[in-house]
């Protein structure tokens, strides 16, 4: 039985704790492919993928490691560390029979510790504790292990202890691997069922689908169907990564691999789908497929002198490689024609802006994300909003609701007071606190997701000189006294500024976000007031004073490449500008409608 030599695993921890480093040992210290490989199974495109230079991420790599004499294949399965992409998380480990938990000895258990621990619990892996960093001297070993028996309950008798940095340890990481993690038990010669873990978009093979074939086989030729999306293709190339793609003639029952079959979008091979031979259905679909769905929105427009096509050529390039992107056109009476886009969360935003720009070389302006509130109205009716803009009339509102989220926060008991201030602040309620041990604590709260999404981490961190870390997750919607504020600049009501803000909260608000807006708005040659209001009740104003904008008169003399330096800058602040009126608003004065203090 082949698959005894097979084991399936992931690496979980908190974010700098040395996975990726440790990823890097594992892979140094082991090969690619088996012998027999070597000389038979490996299809001869392998040297055509190399020669193609296609870079793949490293999704799942596959190391092979010889112990007394038998080979192991050990696939590592790699998972996005951050909460926007839980979903996905979850998927990885679902191709896993085991995980490796990092733990930086310096640090300890974290908030992405134990929600990564409480991903593997759900998916019945086992799991490996493995204490890193040893090789500092604030290590603190003893503690850290103690740690976690205490709160991760795992027995930490055996645990490697390593330097991932200096490969210290690592023979005994991989014995650990083989000797506690459960090789796989499909059964290869039921019907195919495989299930997809991630997809990814290759310009030259369309989509590669990176799979665990839990029951079964597959080889080029075969039909193929996914279940969620139904559609129907004929497989082109199965094989693993191990350094690039290697073609394999097939792939069974406890493998992990890719498959590509002349896929064309993302979209047809869900994280999360099952596999299966049309021939052949199975019963039902292996367990946890969930379509994603945006969290966040926000509208992404063209800045001054770019073209809409454009934008949307670009989002419809992005879409076809990340299957969680949602967009639709939109029409702000400010900004004109854009896209309102759907986002996993705010990580997840910030990707797609970088990428806009990096990738296509775009001048984006991004306005301020909101959450889908629900709104009921007097005619019985329910209505999803994702734009404040597109709120009905108040006295169509019955009421409204909004997103609530369960934060859990780990911090030193020092910083309790800080922490639950800051949630109090953001609406949070509190729900309970946790010892962990004498000196650290889980606090948890529930928050309106609006009051989390902007700037709630960095508040966080600063406020607690970046020892608390947080980890949340959606709870449902709940009524909420909503009321929708707009903001005025030179007199006339800009639809993108608009938001979706508490009632008790609106004063204030309003009041910083004309200070704020003051200050990122450049003074024009003739005064300019800046209100927030409510309706028709102006609830807060500021004034931007005028000015004489004269660059050039600082330069006195003649130094003339000193006053091309200066136009120049000038040119490139004005990039990312938009005239709202006569009135230029530069990109961040976008975001800052969000930003607390
Ligand atoms: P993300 O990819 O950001 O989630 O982090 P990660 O968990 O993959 O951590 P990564 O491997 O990038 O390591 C984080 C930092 O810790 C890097 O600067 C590493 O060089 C360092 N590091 C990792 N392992 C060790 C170790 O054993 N000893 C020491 N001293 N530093 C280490």
């Amino acid at each position: 039985d082949r698959q005894k030599n097979i084991r399936n695993f992931s690496i979980i921890a908190h974010i700098d704790h040395g996975k990726s480093t440790l990823a890097d040992r594992l892979i140094e210290k082991t090969g690619m492919l088996t012998e027999r490989e070597m000389d038979s199974q490996v299809l001869d495109s392998m040297a055509l993928e190399k020669e193609r230079g296609i870079t793949i991420k490293l999704k799942a790599v596959r190391l092979v490691h010889e112990r007394d004499g038998e080979e192991y294949i050990l696939n590592l399965i790699d998972t996005p560390g951050h909460v926007d992409f839980n979903y996905e998380v979850s998927r990885s480990l679902a191709a896993c029979e085991g995980a490796l938990l990092v733990v930086d000895s310096t640090q300890g258990v974290e908030a992405q510790t134990l929600a990564n621990v409480y991903l593997a619990m759900d998916q019945d892996l086992e799991m490996v504790p493995v204490i890193n960093k040893i090789d500092l001297p604030s290590a603190r070993v003893d503690e850290v292990k103690k740690e976690i028996e205490d709160i991760v309950a795992l027995d930490t008798e055996h645990a490697p202890l390593i330097s991932a940095k200096n490969g210290v340890g690592i023979d005994d990481v991989l014995d650990a691997i083989i000797d506690e993690i459960p090789a796989p038990t499909g059964d290869a010669n039921a019907p195919l069922k495989a299930l997809i873990f991630d997809s990814i978009y290759d310009s030259y093979r369309g989509v590669v689908c990176y799979v665990r074939i839990f029951d079964g086989k597959v080889k080029a030729g075969d039909r193929i169907k996914m279940w969620a999306t139904e559609k129907e293709f004929e497989v082109v190339e199965v094989g693993v990564n191990a350094n690039g793609s290697i073609p394999l003639k097939e792939l069974s029952a406890g493998d992990v691999g890719y498959i590509t079959a002349s896929i064309k979008n993302v979209k047809e091979a869900r994280v999360g789908d099952t596999i299966y031979d049309p021939a052949n259905p199975p019963k039902e679909a292996l367990p946890g497929y969930k379509k994603v769905v945006p969290m966040v929105y926000s509208g992404i427009y063209p800045a001054e002198g770019e073209s809409y096509t454009d934008v949307r050529d670009a989002l419809e390039k992005l879409q076809v490689n990340d299957a969680a992107l949602v967009f639709d056109a939109e029409t702000s009476v400010a900004l004109g024609f854009g896209f309102r886009c759907g986002f996993l969360g705010l990580l997840h935003m910030e990707i797609i802006q970088e990428r806009l720009e990096r990738e296509f070389d775009l001048d984006i302006i991004t306005t301020a994300p909101s959450v889908i509130y629900r709104v009921h109205t007097v005619d019985g009716k329910m209505e999803e909003i994702q734009n404040p803009s597109n709120l009905p009339d108040p006295t169509a509102i019955e009421y409204m609701e909004e997103p609530f989220v369960r934060a859990e926060i780990m911090s030193p008991t020092d910083y309790v007071g800080t922490i639950m201030e800051l949630c109090q602040e953001r609406r949070g309620r509190y729900i309970s606190m946790d010892y962990l041990e004498e000196t650290r604590v889980v606090i948890t709260y529930e928050l309106p997701l609006n009051e989390v999404i902007y700037d709630f981490f960095d508040a966080l961190k600063s406020k607690t000189r970046g020892y608390a870390s947080y980890d949340y997750e959606l709870i449902g919607y709940e009524q909420g006294d909503l009321v929708k504020m707009d903001i005025l600049i030179n007199g006339e009501l800009v639809d993108a500024f608009s938001l979706i803000v508490h009632k008790e909260k609106a004063y204030e608000r309003g009041r910083k976000i004309c200070e704020r807006l003051t200050g990122v708005i450049p003074r024009h040659q003739f005064a300019v007031p800046i209100q927030a209001a409510i309706g028709s009740k102006i609830i807060a104003r500021e004034t931007i004073r005028a000015v004489r904008k004269d660059v050039l008169a600082k330069c006195y003399g003649g130094d003339i490449s000193r006053k091309r330096k200066l136009l120049e800058k000038q040119k490139e602040g004005k990039k990312r500008m938009r005239s709202i009126g006569n009135v230029e608003v530069p990109q961040e004065a976008f975001l800052a409608v969000l930003k607390y203090d």
